[in-house]
């Protein structure tokens, strides 16, 4: 699996540079950097050259493996030609997530769904990702009737560019923000937080509602989630369940700098929802650019690796 011939589209990015980063403390000795014709032919800190992402170079067959956070028209162009190269291609960016036959995938949710794919696996929203690793292990005990989300989301998560604009503003400057597309009610951010839930969950008709919102700090996306169950649960039980789960730590007080360069969904401030029957709080945090995106994509792969022989 090591040996896989891997390519990392977007490797100047935010994301790119920690799926780098992810690559090389797992041991991955074949990885090529590809970006823009921007940046082709510059170097990284590791020394490696960059270069373009162009479909020729994707789709000449000597990839295993293909990663991709570029942004989603990027991904459109770029992902089929890399398919076509014969590359298996984990998608970061809204392109193909919710496309019928397309898995989109947390390994330790719903993991089996990778094993069924035509060459593209989705990488789910850095928020939907820490939020289905909390609901599942709750919807197993007692059934989730209803989600509601309110999200405090970092800088990072809006790119390279943005996180650099926030180190650089004075601290006087500092303010929330709602920078996603907007159809007049609701921004694209809110209702890919709830289709996602919904496919990654397999609960297709769950009402969940979010509102999402940017706030100034570098790494790190904290979620606020009400949510009422079928069968009663107490904030024990959610607890203990919550301690058990994959990839979950439960903290009493979970904050975006405390799980920034982590690789778990931090849970806690667990308890009673006294405004809903059978209604529960709590409160998530989770790095946005290593579980939210590169780790759990970099997951996705070896998940799909392992029950595929990599080419010698
Ligand atoms: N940031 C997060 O927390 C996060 C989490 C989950 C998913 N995502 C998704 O991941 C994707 C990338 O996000 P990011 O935050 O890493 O953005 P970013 O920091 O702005 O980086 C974008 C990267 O894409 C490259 N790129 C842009 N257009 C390209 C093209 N036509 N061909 C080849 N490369 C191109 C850029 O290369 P140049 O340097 O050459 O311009 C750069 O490497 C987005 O779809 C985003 O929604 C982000």
């Amino acid at each position: 699996m090591r040996d896989a011939r891997v390519g990392v589209v977007g490797a100047t990015g935010a994301v790119g540079a920690i799926v780098l980063e992810i690559l090389r403390e797992r041991g991955y000795e074949n990885v090529r950097p590809f970006a823009s014709a921007r940046s082709a032919g510059s170097r990284l800190p590791d020394g490696s050259v960059i270069e373009e992402a162009t479909p020729e170079a994707l789709s000449a067959g000597d990839l295993d493996l293909c990663f991709f956070s570029v942004g989603t028209s990027a991904s459109r162009e770029l992902v089929p030609h890399a398919v076509r190269g014969g590359a298996i291609c984990v998608d970061k960016s809204a392109a193909f997530r919710l496309e019928p036959g397309i898995p989109l995938v947390v390994p330790e949710v719903n993991g089996d769904s990778a094993l069924e794919h035509n060459g593209v696996l989705a990488n789910p929203n850095c928020c939907a990702i820490p939020l289905a690793l909390a609901l599942k292990p709750l919807h197993n005990a007692a059934g989730l009737r209803a989600v509601r989300v309110a999200t405090y989301q970092s800088a990072s998560g809006a790119g390279a560019q943005r996180l650099q604009r926030l180190l650089n503003e004075p601290q006087a400057e500092h303010d929330l923000a709602m920078d996603w597309d907007y159809d007049g009610e609701e921004f694209e951010e809110e209702s890919k937080l709830r289709e996602e839930t919904r496919k990654i969950l397999e609960l297709p008709e769950l009402p969940v509602s979010a509102t999402c919102v940017r706030v100034p700090v570098p790494v790190g996306h904290a979620e606020s989630v009400w949510l009422e169950t079928e069968e009663p649960l107490s904030p024990a039980q959610a607890r203990e369940l919550l301690a058990r789960a994959e990839s979950v730590r439960v903290e009493k007080f979970p904050t975006p700098g405390q799980a920034a360069g982590g690789d778990e969904a931090l849970v806690g401030r667990i308890r009673r929802d006294p405004a809903a029957e059978n209604g529960l709080s709590l409160f998530i945090a989770c790095d946005n650019l290593r579980k939210g995106a590169a780790l759990n994509g970099i997951q996705i792969a070896e998940l799909v690796l392992a029950g595929r022989p990599v080419p010698a």
